[in-house]
């Protein structure tokens, strides 16, 4: 991707588009440019280092607890204006935004998203990511923002659950993307054997009401 000025009629982003119409999900080895996933990961650590990252929660409202035997992540949302790098990073994701209302007319109004650090050993469990209550996550984001020597066996792939039965396993490659509907797609993270780093969004729209795509 070529920096900044990416537009929403970015072949890149049509792709991913066209990818998710077909498919519900696209997976992108090269997204992010080197130099922006290293300025993010490097944020990612230090905000893991000054303990601005939380245990994630399961469970929304009041239900919400940690619980490491499901999800054993260190999380931090996202607000625009903190750093530099993470406003790149939400400006990219609002083109891609744009570019899927533009294909697919989802109504996407927004975009949430968080710093996401697996210590060693963690892994989330088996999951979908919209809520029973709450329907307004359409669309979710993972950018991996490891270092290019992450290996196979370093674990920590994300296993994806297609409906026809398959299961994908993708590695976390830094820089890369993986998109997929977020009432559609069973998916866990498995164990790693070292700090794994990403950012996780969701495109959301504001409504309620049932939706097919
Ligand atoms: C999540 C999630 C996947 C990943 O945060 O909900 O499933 O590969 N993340 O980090
Ligand atoms: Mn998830």
């Amino acid at each position: 991707m070529r920096g900044m000025h990416i537009s929403p009629d970015d072949p890149l982003l049509m792709k991913i588009v066209d990818d998710l119409a077909e498919h519900g999900w696209s997976q992108q080895d090269v997204f992010l440019p080197e130099a922006l996933t290293r300025e993010l990961a490097l944020e990612c650590r230090k905000r893991a280092a000054e303990g601005d990252l939380a245990p994630a929660a399961v469970g929304r409202g009041p239900a919400q607890e940690v619980r490491e035997g499901i999800r054993g992540d260190h999380i931090q949302w996202l607000e625009a204006g903190q750093a530099e790098p993470c406003d790149r990073y939400l400006e990219v994701m609002d083109q891609l935004r744009l570019a899927l209302n533009r294909g697919l007319f989802l109504g996407l109004e927004d975009f949430e998203s968080h710093f996401a650090f697996y210590p060693p050993g963690a892994f989330y469990r088996r999951h979908v990511d919209r809520f029973r209550d709450d329907d307004k996550r359409m669309v979710s984001a993972v950018i991996y923002l490891n270092d290019p020597s992450w290996q196979p066996e370093d674990g920590g792939q994300l296993r994806m659950f297609l409906k026809d039965g398959n299961e994908l396993d993708v590695q976390p490659t830094g820089g890369s993307l993986v998109l997929f509907l977020s009432g559609d797609m069973p998916h866990e993270v498995l164990p790693a054997r070292r700090d794994r780093l990403s950012l996780t969004g969701w495109f959301r729209r504001r409504g309620n009401e049932p939706f097919e795509l």
